[in-house]
């Protein structure tokens, strides 16, 4: 599924307020960032390289990067958050996320990260709930993620954000936060999610 045109792709973009004050928007990656997402991830400290990959890592593979731009494909989204810095549009964070199937109940899998400069804003926080919505917006009924046991940065939020936590199977260093969503697609609180629903982008039927 394909579900977004590239020259429609800022349609779904959402502007939210963040705990500090600050304002950021949240917009799907487009072919022009991939030089922008690249020094953002290699901006990013090793720690947080670690936490976000799962491993060491300088920056995107080549082809990882361009799986990156592709939005859509296989079902495969990538966001990037961005603010105005000394009036540059700036990347601050980004997240990809895949939405899959076991059975009907239909998920979303996600990664996420902040740049160390803007880290404990509420950035993260804020970009968990807008993720939520996004995956409603897909028809998804849950959102779940992997991250290591001693990540607190990202247990923390998750945690207060009302997801719940167990063992990531196959992985002992792993910890899997999940949460259960249901909202009509007219009660869906962004402003990305109410157009893709209202232009009724489903998922395709489980096989
Ligand atoms: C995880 C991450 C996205 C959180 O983003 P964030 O914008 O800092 O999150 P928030 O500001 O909303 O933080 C919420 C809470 O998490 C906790 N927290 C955040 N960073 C923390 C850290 N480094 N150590 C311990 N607790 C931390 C705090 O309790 C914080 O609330 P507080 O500032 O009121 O104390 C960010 O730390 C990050 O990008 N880490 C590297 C990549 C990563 O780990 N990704 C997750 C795996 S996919």
């Amino acid at each position: 599924m394909t579900p977004f045109r590239f020259d429609d792709l800022r349609q779904h973009s959402d502007l939210l307020r963040v705990r500090s004050g600050a304002q950021v928007s949240v917009r799907f990656v487009e072919p022009s960032d991939a030089g922008g997402l690249q020094d953002y991830f290699r901006s990013l400290t090793v720690r947080s390289r670690y936490n976000r990959f799962l491993g060491a890592t300088n920056a995107l593979p080549p082809s990882l990067l361009q799986d990156f731009i592709r939005v859509g494909e296989a079902d495969r989204f990538s966001v990037v958050v961005t603010m105005a810095v000394n009036g540059h549009e700036t990347i601050v964070g980004e997240a990809r996320y895949a939405l899959d199937f076991d059975g009907d109940l239909a998920s979303i899998e996600f990664g996420m990260s902040i740049d160390d400069r803007w880290q404990r804003h509420g950035i993260g926080t804020a970009l968990l709930k807008n993720l939520e919505c996004r995956a409603a917006s897909l028809g998804a009924e849950l959102v779940f993620g992997d991250t290591l046991r001693t990540n607190d940065a990202m247990i923390t939020p998750a945690r207060r954000s009302g997801y719940a936590f167990s063992a990531t199977p196959g992985d002992w260093k792993l910890v899997r936060f999940r949460k259960h969503i249901q909202v009509e697609p007219q009660d869906i609180p962004c402003a990305s999610g109410r157009l893709a629903a209202s232009r009724g982008v489903q998922p395709p039927l489980a096989a």
